[in-house]
């Protein structure tokens, strides 16, 4: 059972899928409590529905972004939490954060990394015309959207694609996406190795019914 926190600071529809397959039985984690960075996050009402505790650590109140991590890491540890998602969290975080929890911080991004990091994945994919984009899981290190890759899905443009129809196109696969990494998490299928180049990478081992 993966004790999971979920930081956010928008709609929280990855944090919905997380919650809906949970409540399935197709994921084998417990949400311990979700943070936000926003007192308007409409993903913080979703939490709430599904009876989970919630709180909201508005980084402006803090003087410096690793101050705003300590009180992140403080009520995330008082829950529980071994393993945090982060889910549409707008927010950078420092090498404090990661040090709490090593190699257990997972983001989801959408676009195919290296390609597109930061904001704006669609709009930018767009801009540059590919043909193929998609979405990313990956765990977080000190760079931005930088750490290593533990599964992608790729979702062909369209011609007449604006950057909000191929949002939401890739959002269908960041949810399935999503809940399939985690439950391979779950499943302590990770296994994260540091190559002669100096490189941390992360793959999956394959689950039972695929041996
Ligand atoms: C998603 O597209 C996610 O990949 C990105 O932010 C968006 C969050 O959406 N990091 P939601 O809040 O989960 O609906």
């Amino acid at each position: 059972m993966l004790a999971l926190g979920v930081l956010i600071s928008g709609r929280g529809s990855n944090l919905q899928a997380v919650i809906d397959a949970i409540a399935s039985g197709e994921l084998d984690a417990e949400i311990r409590v979700v943070l936000s960075n926003r007192a308007d996050a409409a993903g913080l009402e979703r939490a709430e529905k599904a009876g989970i505790p919630t709180a909201v650590v508005d980084h402006k109140g803090y003087r410096d972004r690793q101050s705003f991590d300590a009180a992140l890491i403080e009520r995330l540890q008082a829950s529980g939490v071994e393993w945090v998602l982060l889910a549409g969290f707008m927010r950078i975080v420092t090498p404090l954060f990661l040090q709490a929890f090593p190699n257990r911080v997972v983001n989801i991004h959408p676009s195919l990394l290296p390609a597109f990091p930061g904001v704006d994945a669609q709009a930018q994919a767009l801009a540059h015309g590919v043909r193929i984009t998609g979405c990313t899981v990956h765990l977080v290190n000190e760079g931005v959207d930088a750490g290593p890759i533990l599964a992608q899905a790729a979702v062909a443009v369209a011609l007449d694609d604006t950057p909000d129809s191929l949002a939401a196109r890739i959002l269908v696969e960041e949810h399935r996406l999503l809940v399939e990494t985690l439950q391979a998490i779950a499943e302590n299928r990770l296994i994260v190795e540091t190559g002669d180049d100096g490189r941390t990478r992360a793959r999956m081992a394959q689950g039972p019914d695929k041996q």
